[in-house]
Protein backbone atom coordinates (compact mmCIF):
# COMPACT_ATOMS: atom_id res chain seq x y z
CA UNK A 1 0.00 0.00 0.00
CA UNK A 2 1.29 3.61 -0.68
CA UNK A 3 3.29 4.94 2.47
CA UNK A 4 2.62 8.18 1.68
CA UNK A 5 -1.48 8.26 1.86
CA UNK A 6 -2.50 9.75 5.32
CA UNK A 7 -4.94 6.80 5.90
CA UNK A 8 -4.87 3.33 7.97
CA UNK A 9 -2.40 0.84 6.50
CA UNK A 10 -4.52 -2.22 7.50
CA UNK A 11 -7.70 -2.74 7.79
CA UNK A 12 -7.59 -4.26 10.79
CA UNK A 13 -5.73 -0.52 12.33
CA UNK A 14 -9.03 0.51 11.07
CA UNK A 15 -11.06 -2.02 12.77
CA UNK A 16 -9.43 -1.67 16.08
CA UNK A 17 -9.13 2.41 16.01
CA UNK A 18 -12.47 2.63 15.39
CA UNK A 19 -13.45 0.03 18.41
CA UNK A 20 -10.88 2.33 20.49
CA UNK A 21 -13.35 4.94 19.38
CA UNK A 22 -16.34 3.37 20.01
CA UNK A 23 -15.13 1.48 23.70
CA UNK A 24 -14.83 4.13 26.42
CA UNK A 25 -16.48 5.63 29.16
CA UNK A 26 -19.47 4.84 27.76
CA UNK A 27 -18.92 1.32 28.24
CA UNK A 28 -17.25 1.14 31.99
CA UNK A 29 -19.20 4.09 33.55
CA UNK A 30 -22.42 4.38 31.75
CA UNK A 31 -23.59 0.98 30.81
CA UNK A 32 -23.20 -0.55 34.50
CA UNK A 33 -25.20 1.96 36.37
CA UNK A 34 -27.60 2.60 33.86
CA UNK A 35 -28.17 -1.24 33.57
CA UNK A 36 -28.58 -1.74 37.35
CA UNK A 37 -30.70 1.33 37.23
CA UNK A 38 -32.79 -0.43 34.61
CA UNK A 39 -33.49 -3.77 36.11
CA UNK A 40 -30.38 -5.41 34.95
CA UNK A 41 -30.17 -8.51 31.91
CA UNK A 42 -33.03 -6.93 29.81
CA UNK A 43 -31.70 -3.80 29.41
CA UNK A 44 -28.31 -5.38 28.65
CA UNK A 45 -30.70 -7.32 26.09
CA UNK A 46 -32.22 -4.44 24.48
CA UNK A 47 -29.42 -2.37 24.67
CA UNK A 48 -27.45 -5.30 22.30
CA UNK A 49 -30.05 -5.21 20.20
CA UNK A 50 -30.02 -2.11 19.64
CA UNK A 51 -26.17 -2.22 18.97
CA UNK A 52 -26.67 -4.37 16.07
CA UNK A 53 -29.58 -3.47 14.57
CA UNK A 54 -30.00 0.33 14.81
CA UNK A 55 -26.21 1.00 16.06
CA UNK A 56 -24.66 -0.67 12.90
CA UNK A 57 -26.75 0.70 9.89
CA UNK A 58 -25.98 3.89 11.69
CA UNK A 59 -22.05 3.15 11.63
CA UNK A 60 -22.25 1.69 8.10
CA UNK A 61 -23.83 4.61 6.52
CA UNK A 62 -20.67 6.89 8.31
CA UNK A 63 -18.18 4.98 7.35
CA UNK A 64 -19.96 5.44 3.66
CA UNK A 65 -20.15 8.61 4.14
CA UNK A 66 -16.21 9.04 4.83
CA UNK A 67 -14.59 6.94 2.50
CA UNK A 68 -16.77 7.82 -0.18
CA UNK A 69 -15.24 11.35 -0.22
CA UNK A 70 -12.05 10.83 1.74
CA UNK A 71 -12.05 14.11 3.31
CA UNK A 72 -13.07 15.80 6.53
CA UNK A 73 -16.75 16.07 7.02
CA UNK A 74 -18.09 19.09 6.11
CA UNK A 75 -16.25 18.41 2.38
CA UNK A 76 -17.57 14.66 2.63
CA UNK A 77 -21.52 16.06 3.65
CA UNK A 78 -20.82 18.10 0.30
CA UNK A 79 -19.86 15.66 -2.39
CA UNK A 80 -23.38 14.14 -1.28
CA UNK A 81 -25.05 17.92 -1.24
CA UNK A 82 -23.78 21.60 -0.86
CA UNK A 83 -26.68 22.10 0.88
CA UNK A 84 -26.09 18.78 3.57
CA UNK A 85 -22.45 20.81 4.30
CA UNK A 86 -23.98 21.85 7.52
CA UNK A 87 -24.43 18.72 8.82
CA UNK A 88 -20.82 18.34 8.36
CA UNK A 89 -20.25 21.28 10.53
CA UNK A 90 -22.17 20.35 13.17
CA UNK A 91 -20.46 16.84 13.28
CA UNK A 92 -17.38 18.87 13.60
CA UNK A 93 -19.20 21.52 16.65
CA UNK A 94 -21.08 18.30 18.38
CA UNK A 95 -17.48 16.47 19.48
CA UNK A 96 -15.33 19.94 19.94
CA UNK A 97 -18.27 19.95 23.01
CA UNK A 98 -18.67 16.41 23.83
CA UNK A 99 -14.29 16.90 24.47
CA UNK A 100 -14.69 19.73 27.23
CA UNK A 101 -16.48 17.38 29.63
CA UNK A 102 -14.96 14.02 28.09
CA UNK A 103 -11.25 15.30 29.06
CA UNK A 104 -12.64 16.12 32.55
CA UNK A 105 -13.78 12.28 32.88
CA UNK A 106 -10.56 11.46 31.40
CA UNK A 107 -8.42 13.08 33.67
CA UNK A 108 -11.01 11.30 36.69
CA UNK A 109 -9.49 7.77 35.46
CA UNK A 110 -6.11 9.18 35.61
CA UNK A 111 -6.66 10.57 39.29
CA UNK A 112 -7.90 6.74 39.91
CA UNK A 113 -5.63 4.95 38.24
CA UNK A 114 -2.51 6.96 40.12
CA UNK A 115 -4.76 6.54 43.08
CA UNK A 116 -4.58 2.63 42.92
CA UNK A 117 -1.00 2.55 42.89
CA UNK A 118 -0.94 4.25 46.63
CA UNK A 119 -3.67 1.70 47.65
CA UNK A 120 -6.20 4.50 47.62
CA UNK A 121 -8.15 4.82 44.67
CA UNK A 122 -9.57 8.11 44.90
CA UNK A 123 -12.24 9.60 47.56
CA UNK A 124 -14.81 11.07 44.86
CA UNK A 125 -15.44 14.28 46.84
CA UNK A 126 -11.98 15.27 47.84
CA UNK A 127 -11.11 14.75 44.52
CA UNK A 128 -13.84 16.63 42.60
CA UNK A 129 -13.70 19.49 44.85
CA UNK A 130 -10.47 20.42 44.24
CA UNK A 131 -10.35 22.02 40.90
CA UNK A 132 -6.63 22.37 40.83
CA UNK A 133 -5.95 18.69 41.03
CA UNK A 134 -8.88 17.88 38.29
CA UNK A 135 -7.50 20.30 35.94
CA UNK A 136 -3.79 19.13 36.49
CA UNK A 137 -5.31 15.32 36.18
CA UNK A 138 -7.15 16.74 32.66
CA UNK A 139 -4.19 17.90 31.38
CA UNK A 140 -2.21 14.94 32.37
CA UNK A 141 -4.51 13.18 30.21
CA UNK A 142 -4.94 15.39 27.45
CA UNK A 143 -1.07 15.20 26.66
CA UNK A 144 -1.11 11.91 25.10
CA UNK A 145 -3.96 12.09 23.12
CA UNK A 146 -2.32 15.19 21.56
CA UNK A 147 0.91 13.36 20.96
CA UNK A 148 -0.70 10.07 19.42
CA UNK A 149 -2.88 12.60 16.98
CA UNK A 150 0.22 15.04 15.90
CA UNK A 151 2.01 11.44 15.34
CA UNK A 152 -0.88 11.33 12.36
CA UNK A 153 -3.43 8.46 11.09
CA UNK A 154 -1.22 5.59 10.80
CA UNK A 155 1.83 6.17 13.38
CA UNK A 156 -0.28 7.71 16.02
CA UNK A 157 -4.14 6.66 15.99
CA UNK A 158 -3.77 2.99 14.34
CA UNK A 159 -0.46 2.31 16.38
CA UNK A 160 -1.90 3.29 19.66
CA UNK A 161 -5.02 1.22 18.87
CA UNK A 162 -3.49 -1.78 17.79
CA UNK A 163 -1.42 -1.82 21.02
CA UNK A 164 -4.33 -0.60 23.59
CA UNK A 165 -7.26 -2.43 22.33
CA UNK A 166 -5.98 -6.01 23.29
CA UNK A 167 -4.42 -4.91 26.09
CA UNK A 168 -7.70 -3.61 27.56
CA UNK A 169 -9.47 -6.60 26.27
CA UNK A 170 -7.04 -8.84 28.25
CA UNK A 171 -7.48 -6.37 31.74
CA UNK A 172 -10.96 -6.85 31.38
CA UNK A 173 -11.12 -10.71 30.90
CA UNK A 174 -8.86 -11.14 33.88
CA UNK A 175 -10.75 -9.18 36.25
CA UNK A 176 -13.81 -10.45 34.84
CA UNK A 177 -12.49 -13.72 35.91
CA UNK A 178 -11.17 -12.91 39.42
CA UNK A 179 -14.91 -11.55 39.81
CA UNK A 180 -16.26 -14.67 38.97
CA UNK A 181 -13.98 -16.66 41.02
CA UNK A 182 -14.92 -14.34 44.50
CA UNK A 183 -17.17 -16.45 46.19
CA UNK A 184 -20.36 -15.34 48.05
CA UNK A 185 -22.71 -13.23 46.38
CA UNK A 186 -21.21 -13.90 42.67
CA UNK A 187 -24.48 -15.91 41.95
CA UNK A 188 -26.63 -13.31 43.08
CA UNK A 189 -24.80 -10.76 40.68
CA UNK A 190 -24.76 -13.17 38.01
CA UNK A 191 -28.63 -13.54 38.13
CA UNK A 192 -28.82 -9.81 38.42
CA UNK A 193 -26.79 -9.34 34.90
CA UNK A 194 -27.92 -12.05 32.64
CA UNK A 195 -31.18 -13.56 33.82
CA UNK A 196 -33.89 -10.55 31.91
CA UNK A 197 -36.91 -9.86 33.49
CA UNK A 198 -38.90 -7.90 31.07
CA UNK A 199 -41.48 -6.56 33.38
CA UNK A 200 -38.94 -4.55 35.25
CA UNK A 201 -37.76 -2.73 31.49
CA UNK A 202 -40.12 0.64 31.15
CA UNK A 203 -40.34 2.61 28.34
CA UNK A 204 -37.78 5.50 29.26
CA UNK A 205 -35.08 2.51 29.80
CA UNK A 206 -35.73 1.14 26.06
CA UNK A 207 -34.98 4.69 25.25
CA UNK A 208 -32.13 4.67 27.62
CA UNK A 209 -30.82 1.46 26.26
CA UNK A 210 -31.09 2.96 22.77
CA UNK A 211 -29.24 6.17 23.45
CA UNK A 212 -26.49 4.33 25.25
CA UNK A 213 -26.04 2.27 21.94
CA UNK A 214 -24.95 5.54 20.41
CA UNK A 215 -23.29 7.05 22.41
CA UNK A 216 -21.21 4.09 22.94
CA UNK A 217 -20.44 3.50 19.13
CA UNK A 218 -19.54 7.24 18.80
CA UNK A 219 -22.24 7.76 16.59
CA UNK A 220 -23.52 10.90 15.16
CA UNK A 221 -20.23 13.22 16.19
CA UNK A 222 -18.11 12.39 13.17
CA UNK A 223 -15.67 9.86 14.39
CA UNK A 224 -16.91 7.44 12.02
CA UNK A 225 -16.94 9.58 9.16
CA UNK A 226 -13.67 10.28 9.57
CA UNK A 227 -12.07 6.97 10.39
CA UNK A 228 -14.12 5.89 7.58
CA UNK A 229 -12.71 8.49 5.57
CA UNK A 230 -8.84 6.57 6.12
CA UNK A 231 -10.28 3.22 5.51
CA UNK A 232 -8.43 1.55 2.44
CA UNK A 233 -10.88 1.60 -0.47
CA UNK A 234 -10.81 -1.99 -0.44
CA UNK A 235 -11.85 -2.87 2.42
CA UNK A 236 -15.63 -4.24 3.33
CA UNK A 237 -17.03 -1.45 5.00
CA UNK A 238 -20.45 -3.88 6.10
CA UNK A 239 -17.82 -6.13 7.61
CA UNK A 240 -15.86 -3.46 9.59
CA UNK A 241 -18.96 -2.24 10.52
CA UNK A 242 -19.96 -5.73 12.20
CA UNK A 243 -16.54 -6.59 13.57
CA UNK A 244 -16.58 -3.10 15.66
CA UNK A 245 -19.92 -3.41 16.85
CA UNK A 246 -19.20 -7.09 17.94
CA UNK A 247 -16.38 -5.75 19.51
CA UNK A 248 -18.05 -2.95 21.40
CA UNK A 249 -20.67 -5.17 22.29
CA UNK A 250 -18.35 -7.67 23.44
CA UNK A 251 -16.18 -5.25 25.82
CA UNK A 252 -19.60 -3.89 27.30
CA UNK A 253 -20.58 -7.47 28.29
CA UNK A 254 -17.51 -8.35 29.85
CA UNK A 255 -17.65 -4.69 31.71
CA UNK A 256 -21.08 -6.30 33.70
CA UNK A 257 -19.35 -9.54 33.96
CA UNK A 258 -16.56 -7.57 35.97
CA UNK A 259 -18.86 -5.39 38.09
CA UNK A 260 -21.72 -6.87 38.95
CA UNK A 261 -20.35 -10.08 40.51
CA UNK A 262 -17.89 -7.83 42.35
CA UNK A 263 -20.32 -5.83 43.57
CA UNK A 264 -22.90 -8.15 44.99
CA UNK A 265 -19.51 -10.06 46.52
CA UNK A 266 -19.66 -6.95 48.62
CA UNK A 267 -23.00 -6.32 49.61
CA UNK A 268 -22.69 -10.05 51.34
CA UNK A 269 -19.75 -9.66 53.03
CA UNK A 270 -20.08 -6.32 54.53
CA UNK A 271 -23.85 -6.91 54.61
CA UNK A 272 -24.35 -3.15 52.87
CA UNK A 273 -27.64 -2.98 51.08
CA UNK A 274 -27.22 -2.36 47.28
CA UNK A 275 -29.37 0.57 47.50
CA UNK A 276 -27.07 1.83 49.58
CA UNK A 277 -23.82 1.03 47.71
CA UNK A 278 -26.00 3.84 45.15
CA UNK A 279 -25.95 0.60 42.44
CA UNK A 280 -28.30 2.78 40.33
CA UNK A 281 -26.49 6.24 40.16
CA UNK A 282 -24.19 7.35 38.30
CA UNK A 283 -21.35 7.35 41.10
CA UNK A 284 -21.14 3.93 40.05
CA UNK A 285 -17.65 3.51 39.25
CA UNK A 286 -16.19 6.42 40.81
CA UNK A 287 -17.65 6.48 44.21
CA UNK A 288 -19.28 2.66 44.62
CA UNK A 289 -16.16 0.74 42.89
CA UNK A 290 -13.22 2.18 44.44
CA UNK A 291 -15.15 0.84 48.24
CA UNK A 292 -15.43 -2.19 46.84
CA UNK A 293 -11.77 -2.72 45.81
CA UNK A 294 -10.79 -1.23 48.91
CA UNK A 295 -13.06 -3.59 50.93
CA UNK A 296 -10.49 -6.94 48.88
CA UNK A 297 -7.88 -6.36 50.57
CA UNK A 298 -4.72 -6.85 48.06
CA UNK A 299 -6.57 -8.21 45.79
CA UNK A 300 -8.62 -5.37 45.38
CA UNK A 301 -5.96 -2.99 45.37
CA UNK A 302 -4.64 -5.04 42.34
CA UNK A 303 -7.93 -5.21 40.66
CA UNK A 304 -8.61 -1.15 41.11
CA UNK A 305 -4.96 -0.18 39.42
CA UNK A 306 -6.16 -2.35 36.88
CA UNK A 307 -9.86 -1.16 36.21
CA UNK A 308 -8.88 2.19 36.33
CA UNK A 309 -5.75 2.25 33.67
CA UNK A 310 -7.93 0.04 31.56
CA UNK A 311 -10.77 3.20 32.30
CA UNK A 312 -7.99 5.40 31.16
CA UNK A 313 -7.11 3.79 28.02
CA UNK A 314 -10.72 3.55 27.20
CA UNK A 315 -11.22 6.81 27.17
CA UNK A 316 -8.10 7.59 25.99
CA UNK A 317 -8.73 5.96 22.51
CA UNK A 318 -12.06 7.48 22.07
CA UNK A 319 -10.92 11.06 23.04
CA UNK A 320 -8.22 10.31 20.23
CA UNK A 321 -11.02 9.98 17.71
CA UNK A 322 -13.02 12.48 18.79
CA UNK A 323 -9.80 15.00 18.32
CA UNK A 324 -9.29 13.62 15.00
CA UNK A 325 -12.68 14.96 13.73
CA UNK A 326 -11.94 18.69 14.86
CA UNK A 327 -8.02 18.29 13.83
CA UNK A 328 -8.85 16.87 10.54
CA UNK A 329 -11.28 19.63 9.27
CA UNK A 330 -9.42 22.58 10.20
CA UNK A 331 -6.10 21.02 8.49
CA UNK A 332 -8.26 20.82 5.50
CA UNK A 333 -9.82 23.50 5.36
CA UNK A 334 -6.99 25.70 6.82
CA UNK A 335 -4.07 24.35 5.46
CA UNK A 336 -2.87 24.29 8.23
CA UNK A 337 0.40 21.20 9.41
CA UNK A 338 -0.72 18.63 12.06
CA UNK A 339 1.25 19.58 15.10
CA UNK A 340 -0.22 23.27 14.73
CA UNK A 341 -3.92 21.58 14.26
CA UNK A 342 -3.90 19.34 17.23
CA UNK A 343 -1.79 22.25 19.29
CA UNK A 344 -5.34 25.29 18.59
CA UNK A 345 -7.69 22.33 19.84
CA UNK A 346 -6.26 20.55 22.34
CA UNK A 347 -5.74 23.30 23.83
CA UNK A 348 -9.02 25.24 23.44
CA UNK A 349 -10.88 22.13 24.33
CA UNK A 350 -8.57 22.22 27.69
CA UNK A 351 -8.85 25.82 28.50
CA UNK A 352 -13.13 25.20 28.00
CA UNK A 353 -12.99 21.84 30.01
CA UNK A 354 -11.76 24.14 33.00
CA UNK A 355 -14.78 25.88 33.68
CA UNK A 356 -16.39 22.39 33.26
CA UNK A 357 -14.11 20.89 35.81
CA UNK A 358 -14.87 23.61 38.44
CA UNK A 359 -18.96 23.49 37.85
CA UNK A 360 -18.50 19.88 38.37
CA UNK A 361 -16.14 20.57 41.62
CA UNK A 362 -18.64 23.08 43.39
CA UNK A 363 -21.19 21.23 42.27
CA UNK A 364 -20.14 18.02 44.26
CA UNK A 365 -19.80 20.46 47.55
CA UNK A 366 -22.70 21.76 47.38
CA UNK A 367 -22.88 24.80 45.46
CA UNK A 368 -24.65 25.45 42.30
CA UNK A 369 -22.83 28.67 41.29
CA UNK A 370 -21.85 27.20 37.73
CA UNK A 371 -24.56 25.04 37.33
CA UNK A 372 -26.92 26.38 34.03
CA UNK A 373 -30.93 25.07 33.76
CA UNK A 374 -30.24 22.84 37.17
CA UNK A 375 -26.94 21.13 36.39
CA UNK A 376 -23.79 21.59 36.76
CA UNK A 377 -21.61 21.94 33.06
CA UNK A 378 -20.50 18.62 32.89
CA UNK A 379 -24.08 17.18 33.27
CA UNK A 380 -25.89 20.04 30.98
CA UNK A 381 -22.96 19.15 28.26
CA UNK A 382 -23.72 15.39 28.58
CA UNK A 383 -27.35 16.07 28.21
CA UNK A 384 -27.43 18.02 25.23
CA UNK A 385 -24.74 15.98 23.14
CA UNK A 386 -25.81 12.58 24.28
CA UNK A 387 -29.51 12.85 24.67
CA UNK A 388 -30.68 15.46 21.26
CA UNK A 389 -27.45 15.96 19.10
CA UNK A 390 -25.85 12.73 18.32
CA UNK A 391 -28.75 11.48 17.48
CA UNK A 392 -29.72 14.19 15.33
CA UNK A 393 -26.03 13.34 13.76
CA UNK A 394 -26.80 9.74 13.06
CA UNK A 395 -29.98 10.58 11.75
CA UNK A 396 -28.63 13.12 9.15
CA UNK A 397 -26.36 10.45 8.17
CA UNK A 398 -28.50 7.89 7.57
CA UNK A 399 -30.58 10.02 6.17
CA UNK A 400 -28.19 11.31 3.71
CA UNK A 401 -26.79 8.24 2.97
CA UNK A 402 -30.27 6.35 2.45
CA UNK A 403 -31.93 9.09 0.28
CA UNK A 404 -29.24 11.30 -0.76
CA UNK A 405 -26.44 9.57 -2.86
CA UNK A 406 -26.46 8.99 -6.32
CA UNK A 407 -29.07 5.58 -7.12
CA UNK A 408 -25.89 3.55 -8.26
CA UNK A 409 -24.20 4.03 -4.70
CA UNK A 410 -27.88 3.77 -3.02
CA UNK A 411 -27.66 0.21 -0.38
CA UNK A 412 -30.58 -2.13 -1.57
CA UNK A 413 -32.12 -4.98 0.48
CA UNK A 414 -32.38 -5.39 4.07
CA UNK A 415 -29.47 -2.66 4.45
CA UNK A 416 -31.53 -0.53 2.52
CA UNK A 417 -34.75 -0.59 3.89
CA UNK A 418 -33.04 -0.35 7.55
CA UNK A 419 -30.92 2.40 6.54
CA UNK A 420 -33.87 4.36 4.56
CA UNK A 421 -36.90 3.51 7.26
CA UNK A 422 -36.38 1.76 10.21
CA UNK A 423 -33.42 3.26 11.80
CA UNK A 424 -34.54 6.59 11.04
CA UNK A 425 -37.76 6.41 12.38
CA UNK A 426 -36.26 5.03 15.44
CA UNK A 427 -33.78 7.41 15.55
CA UNK A 428 -36.72 9.70 15.22
CA UNK A 429 -38.36 8.22 18.23
CA UNK A 430 -35.09 8.84 20.46
CA UNK A 431 -35.13 12.16 20.05
CA UNK A 432 -38.90 13.12 20.69
CA UNK A 433 -38.99 10.95 23.31
CA UNK A 434 -35.15 12.24 24.63
CA UNK A 435 -36.47 15.67 24.33
CA UNK A 436 -39.79 15.24 25.95
CA UNK A 437 -38.44 12.99 28.85
CA UNK A 438 -36.30 16.43 29.42
CA UNK A 439 -38.98 18.58 29.37
CA UNK A 440 -41.33 16.78 31.18
CA UNK A 441 -39.27 13.97 33.27
CA UNK A 442 -41.12 10.92 33.92
CA UNK A 443 -39.80 10.17 37.56
CA UNK A 444 -39.72 12.07 40.54
CA UNK A 445 -35.96 12.21 40.34
CA UNK A 446 -35.96 13.40 37.29
CA UNK A 447 -38.17 16.06 38.34
CA UNK A 448 -36.18 16.87 40.68
CA UNK A 449 -32.93 16.90 38.77
CA UNK A 450 -33.89 18.83 35.30
CA UNK A 451 -35.76 21.52 36.47
CA UNK A 452 -34.97 23.13 33.44
CA UNK A 453 -35.01 20.74 31.14
CA UNK A 454 -36.67 22.93 28.21
CA UNK A 455 -33.05 25.33 28.61
CA UNK A 456 -31.10 22.52 27.14
CA UNK A 457 -33.28 21.82 24.69
CA UNK A 458 -33.25 25.59 23.69
CA UNK A 459 -29.35 25.11 23.64
CA UNK A 460 -29.65 22.06 21.30
CA UNK A 461 -31.61 24.13 18.84
CA UNK A 462 -29.19 27.19 19.22
CA UNK A 463 -26.12 25.16 18.37
CA UNK A 464 -27.76 23.58 15.64
CA UNK A 465 -29.25 27.17 14.55
CA UNK A 466 -25.88 28.59 14.85
CA UNK A 467 -24.23 25.86 13.24
CA UNK A 468 -27.09 26.49 10.20
CA UNK A 469 -25.75 30.14 9.91
CA UNK A 470 -22.31 29.66 9.69
CA UNK A 471 -22.11 26.88 7.41
CA UNK A 472 -23.88 28.88 4.99
CA UNK A 473 -22.42 32.52 5.36
CA UNK A 474 -19.02 31.18 5.47
CA UNK A 475 -18.50 27.73 4.01
CA UNK A 476 -20.82 26.28 1.43
CA UNK A 477 -19.23 27.99 -1.36
CA UNK A 478 -15.65 27.59 -0.16
CA UNK A 479 -13.00 24.84 -0.73
CA UNK A 480 -13.02 22.81 2.13
CA UNK A 481 -9.98 20.52 1.48
CA UNK A 482 -10.27 16.45 1.37
CA UNK A 483 -7.39 14.00 2.82
CA UNK A 484 -5.23 14.63 -0.69
CA UNK A 485 -4.80 18.32 1.24
CA UNK A 486 -2.72 16.94 3.87
CA UNK A 487 -0.94 14.56 1.64
CA UNK A 488 0.17 16.99 -0.84
CA UNK A 489 1.35 19.62 2.30
CA UNK A 490 3.74 16.87 3.75
CA UNK A 491 4.88 15.86 0.52
CA UNK A 492 5.72 19.43 -0.44
CA UNK A 493 7.22 20.03 2.90
CA UNK A 494 9.56 17.23 2.45
CA UNK A 495 10.74 18.31 -0.62
CA UNK A 496 11.50 21.72 0.87
CA UNK A 497 13.76 19.68 3.33
CA UNK A 498 15.49 17.48 0.77
CA UNK A 499 16.06 20.42 -1.04
CA UNK A 500 17.76 22.48 1.83
CA UNK A 501 19.55 19.39 2.50
CA UNK A 502 21.04 18.97 -0.66
CA UNK A 503 21.86 23.01 -0.74
CA UNK A 504 23.50 21.94 2.56
CA UNK A 505 25.48 19.61 1.15
CA UNK A 506 26.44 21.49 -2.48
CA UNK A 507 27.72 24.25 -0.49
CA UNK A 508 31.39 24.49 -0.28
CA UNK A 509 33.03 24.44 3.17
N1 LIG B 1 -18.02 5.91 22.39
C1 LIG B 1 -17.37 6.57 23.46
C2 LIG B 1 -17.73 5.91 24.76
O1 LIG B 1 -18.42 4.95 24.79
C3 LIG B 1 -17.69 8.01 23.53
C4 LIG B 1 -17.49 8.76 22.28
C5 LIG B 1 -18.50 9.51 21.80
C6 LIG B 1 -16.31 8.69 21.60
C7 LIG B 1 -18.36 10.19 20.63
C8 LIG B 1 -16.14 9.35 20.40
C9 LIG B 1 -17.18 10.09 19.93
O2 LIG B 1 -17.34 6.37 25.79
Amino acid sequence: MNQKRPGFGTRIGFELAAAGSAVGLGNLWGFPYKTSANGGAAYLFVYLACILLVGAVAMLAEFTLGRRSRANTVSAYKAVSPNLGWLGLLVVVIPALIMCYYLVLGGYTVKYALGSFVGNAGKYEAFAGNVGDVILHTAVFALPAALIVIAGVRNGIEKAAKLLLPTMLLILIVISCVSLLLGEGVHEGLAFYLKPDFSKLTGSGILSAMGQAFFSLSLGCGAMIAYGSYSGQTVDLARSTVVVCLLDGLLTFLSGLAIFPALFHYAAISGASLSSLGMGGAGLTFITLPMVFEGLGLAGQIISLLFFTMMAIAALTSIISILEVVTQFIIQRHKLARTRAVSIVAFACLALSVPVGISLGLDVNGSKALCLFGRNLLELLDGVTNTLLMPLGALGACLAVGWKLPKAERFSGFTGTMLRIVTPVLIVLILVFGAVDMVFPATEAGRAFSADGFGMLMIAAGVVLLTIIAYFLWLKNRDTGSNQDEEAANAKREEAFRAGLQRGWQRPE
